[in-house]
């Protein structure tokens, strides 16, 4: 599924329609470069399965935020700044894989323990606006 978004609301609007899809379980993965849009996108969905005021800020510093919503814990992290894969143990991702539905930004900083069945998102630019396709 591909959408093409020429300003932060498409950005939005394409979140809340997959955050209807979400069953509870699911590995998303954020690919794409430096302010592309992945937290506005995490942000859209977790107001959509919460409270739209919910504060949703980048956990680019914290790593990982946690948010309780109507489809069980999400998990919002954001690998950036890891030194290492193995550092993302310390953080945590076991227990979240197994629990609820996690959103990771900078998926590649964790390498091969990214799960093969994680659904991918990927943010480009294209000549006419910026492309976010859903690959699952
Ligand atoms: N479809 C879009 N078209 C144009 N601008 C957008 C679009 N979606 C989001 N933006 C803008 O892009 C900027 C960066 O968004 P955001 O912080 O979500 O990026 P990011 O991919 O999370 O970056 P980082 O890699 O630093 O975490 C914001 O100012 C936002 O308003
Ligand atoms: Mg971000």
């Amino acid at each position: 599924m591909k959408y093409l978004t020429t300003c932060e609301d498409d950005t939005i609007q394409c979140a809340k329609a997959f955050a209807q899809h979400l069953k509870g379980h699911e590995l998303v993965a954020l690919d794409g470069t430096l302010g592309m849009g992945k937290t506005v996108f995490v942000r859209a969905v977790i107001q959509a399965l919460s409270d739209k005021n919910v504060e949703v800020p980048s956990p680019t510093f914290t790593l990982l935020q946690t948010y309780d919503t109507i489809k069980g814990t999400i998990y919002h992290f954001d690998f950036y700044r890891l030194k290492s894969p193995e550092e993302a143990f310390e953080i945590g991702i076991e227990d979240a894989f197994s629990d609820g539905i996690c959103f990771m930004e900078w998926p590649e900083k964790i390498g091969s323990l990214l799960p093969p069945n994680t659904i991918h998102i990927v943010f480009e630019n294209t000549p006419n606006g910026r492309q976010i396709e859903i690959k699952d």
